[in-house]
């Protein structure tokens, strides 16, 4: 593993402590590798209106563009279980509008997998779409 890879995978790691999960009780890290080499990480933030849940990955997505990172290059994200953790499809529409590239996806065990945007969202709609 690369080192930049194992510094995004501790920042997860590190930031899912943090995760607000009261309903599901899935704690969820992710980190978001910035065009300036910083790293931000973001857990998963729950609401008793289920579905205004923030997902760990978009946490973080959203974190580094507040610190003003205007290209993305990579995302990191970990959760316990049998497999690594895969993003869900609204977070791989959000992967899709930054152009993240390359996903790493790991559990507590230290299974790592990682694909492109373009195996997890094939045929993205974006802004090209429109007009
Ligand atoms: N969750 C994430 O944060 N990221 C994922 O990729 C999958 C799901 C969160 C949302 C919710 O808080 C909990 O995991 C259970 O769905």
């Amino acid at each position: 593993m690369t080192e930049m890879n194992k510094k995004m995978l501790d920042e997860a790691k590190r930031v899912r402590e943090f995760a607000y999960a009261p309903y599901s009780n899935f704690a969820v890290g992710a980190a978001v590798l910035g065009g300036s080499g910083e790293v931000y990480g973001g857990c998963n933030v729950e609401n008793a209106s289920f579905s205004v849940t923030n997902c760990a990955e978009c946490t973080a997505i959203y974190n580094a563009i507040s610190a003003g990172e205007k290209e993305l290059i990579a995302l990191a994200v970990v959760a316990e279980g049998e497999a690594p953790v895969t993003p869900c499809g609204a977070c791989r529409q959000i992967l899709a509008e930054f152009h993240i590239q390359y996903i790493l996806m790991a559990n507590l065990a230290g299974d790592v997998k990682e694909m492109t945007l373009e195996e997890l969202l094939p045929g993205a709609f974006s802004a090209e779409n429109i007009n």
